[in-house]
């Protein structure tokens, strides 16, 4: 490709990077600063485009993953560091740290054709979780929608398009990252989990983030948020704040808007905004 072909790519990939900016709600892409412009003048010159526009760059952890064991391992956890709520499934002392051997696989077989809830009765696919297992940045939702049923992949509604745009507003890819839900099957007509339903497939995720270990979590919502920090804090209270995460010391826990609701909500998408910023510079090591 020469220069030319190159930097039309790129002030299209620009464009539509920025056209990404605009469906998340952010007011300042106005008619008088057209995406080609602002992708112009942030590029600055040929020579600076790629670098401007250049992917975040993967880093793998090759750190052998440490943590207590993964359905008990709230006795890593430092009890101040966390709301006094999450206190009371804490461990006064840390113990030693075990070497986690199990896989995504692993943890998907012991899945199985869950029927430990009575949601295997209405569910038509398992949707386990996507992405990739040496992801840095998690999210965490709440359960499938009829979408993430049919297809047994998580985030794939409406509600998941808009969580893809957000993951591409902070230059990362969908593939980047690791996608899951506190709930595996879908409860009939999207209503809420139930606390049996949550107690019974929580572990799972909790397994998956020790697996994965992640540097931060993205819960979307009051039912991800609440269950993983294990807490009673509503999200309006405790978004766009860094905590930590109960179960492994060292995993940050960000929560956010669940993107169903900011599309019901369109006025919310700025803080949302702002919570993805935060988690960006949080990974880029800025803050
Ligand atoms: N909402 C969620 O919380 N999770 C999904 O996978 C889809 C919609």
């Amino acid at each position: 490709m020469d220069a030319r072909a190159e930097l039309q790519e790129l002030i299209q990939q620009a464009r539509e990077h920025l056209l990404y900016f605009r469906d998340l709600g952010l007011t300042n892409i106005g008619e008088e600063t057209t995406p080609e412009r602002m992708a112009l003048s942030a590029i600055g010159s040929e020579e600076q485009a790629p670098a401007v526009l250049a992917p975040m760059v993967e880093q793998n952890n090759p750190e052998p993953k440490i943590l207590t064991p993964p359905i008990q391992p709230e006795i890593i956890m430092k009890k101040e560091s966390v709301p006094a709520a999450t206190s009371l499934f804490l461990a006064d002392d840390a113990v030693e740290p075990l070497i986690v051997t199990e896989t995504l696989e692993d943890i998907r077989r012991d899945l199985g054709d869950c029927k430990r809830c009575k949601l295997w009765s209405t569910r038509t696919n398992i949707v386990f979780g996507e992405g990739n297992p040496n992801a840095e940045l998690m999210f965490v939702g709440e359960a499938p929608g009829a979408d993430e049923d049919a297809s047994g992949r998580p985030f794939v509604g409406r509600a998941g398009q808009l969580l893809t745009k957000m993951i591409e507003a902070i230059e990362m890819k969908r593939e980047d990252v690791y996608i899951a839900n506190t709930l595996k099957s879908r409860p009939p007509g999207n209503r809420n989990p139930e606390p049996d339903e949550t107690s019974a497939c929580i572990p799972f995720v909790y397994r998956q983030i020790a697996t994965i270990r992640p540097k931060l979590i993205v819960t979307l919502g009051n039912p991800a948020t609440q269950g993983l920090l294990e807490t009673k804090v509503g999200i309006t209270r405790i978004r766009g704040t860094f905590q930590e995460y109960p179960r492994i010391a060292g995993i940050k826990v960000l929560p956010t808007y669940h993107p169903a609701y900011l599309l019901r909500s369109p006025d919310k998408k700025r803080e949302a905004w702002e919570d993805l910023k935060k988690a960006r510079a949080f990974l880029r090591g800025e803050i």
